[in-house]
């Protein structure tokens, strides 16, 4: 199907929208806790805990959206590369991800508080755990295909939904985490709309606001992948060889 001029600069003008929208988050959270929450170390402190919203809204929310989003930005790339540049993203999230984690549980460690105590531990640890299976999953599914090619048909749309839950989980949770920040540490005067609880609102606001965007890019029909002739061809000739062994096979 031909995409319209007018739907492309809706998509162009999304895009451009949803990378605003997320580098913001990043920024505001790094200001919230560098400006008002003491800054950043890696020491045991506050200033350690200080990392992991940071890590949190730049590996799970930012960087993992836009590991989805290439599938719909670099569509006349050829599949195999943009497989590759959603792997690596989804890579580097990862490995965001589990730092933010291991600060919070250091810090946690360091200051003789309980674990996962809290609704935002809970769904947190949920997220990063089905995170972390969605990507070796997704690694031996399509990246280094060690399954049929029903079976990668099959396993597509469950990897693509889960793809979009775990991002829903990830903006769901922070929204969690900060509410609960705010009342540990502002608790008393957060009624008087301080300038940290306005941030932090804020910051609240445009991560749901950066998931709305990206669902609405990811699930359109128009702004889908136009399937490829050749890919498809090769799709095909890749699937005899799968299903019924390679012609020197008996
Ligand atoms: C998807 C993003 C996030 C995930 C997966 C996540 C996960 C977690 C987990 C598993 C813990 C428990 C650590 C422990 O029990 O030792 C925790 C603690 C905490 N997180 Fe997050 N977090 C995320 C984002 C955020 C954000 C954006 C904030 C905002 C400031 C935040 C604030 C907190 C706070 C205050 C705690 C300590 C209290 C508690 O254990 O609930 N988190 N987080």
């Amino acid at each position: 199907m031909q995409v319209s001029s007018a739907y492309r600069s809706a998509f162009a003008w999304s895009v451009g929208g949803s990378q605003v929208l997320g580098l913001t988050s990043v920024v505001l959270t790094g200001v919230w806790m560098g400006h008002y929450r003491g800054g950043f170390g890696w020491d045991g402190s506050e200033r350690e805990f200080n990392l992991h919203p940071l890590c949190m809204v730049l590996g799970l929310v930012f960087l993992q959206g836009d590991a989805i989003l290439v599938y719909r930005v670099f569509h006349q790339e050829p599949k195999k590369n943009v497989k590759m540049l959603h792997g690596i993203i989804h890579l580097l999230a990862l490995i965001v991800s589990i730092v933010g984690m291991v600060a919070v549980f250091d810090y946690h460690r360091a200051a003789k508080y309980p674990n996962m105590y809290s609704l935002h531990s809970w769904c947190g640890l949920a997220t990063v755990i089905l995170f972390a299976l969605q990507w070796v999953m997704g690694l031996s599914f399509f990246l280094f295909p060690v399954a049929s090619s029903r079976l990668r048909a099959t396993y597509l749309p469950v990897h693509a939904f889960c793809g979009l839950l775990l991002l829903a989980m990830a903006v769901g949770t922070s929204l969690l985490g900060i509410t609960e920040k705010l009342l540990f540490s502002i608790m008393s005067t957060y009624s008087k709309f301080p300038p940290e609880g306005v941030l932090a609102n804020v910051l609240g606001v445009l991560l749901v606001c950066f998931g709305v965007l990206l669902f609405y890019l990811i699930t359109n029909e128009e702004y889908r992948r136009p399937p490829n002739p050749e890919e498809e061809s090769l799709a095909v000739h890749f699937k005899t060889l799968t299903e019924e062994g390679s012609p020197s096979e008996p």
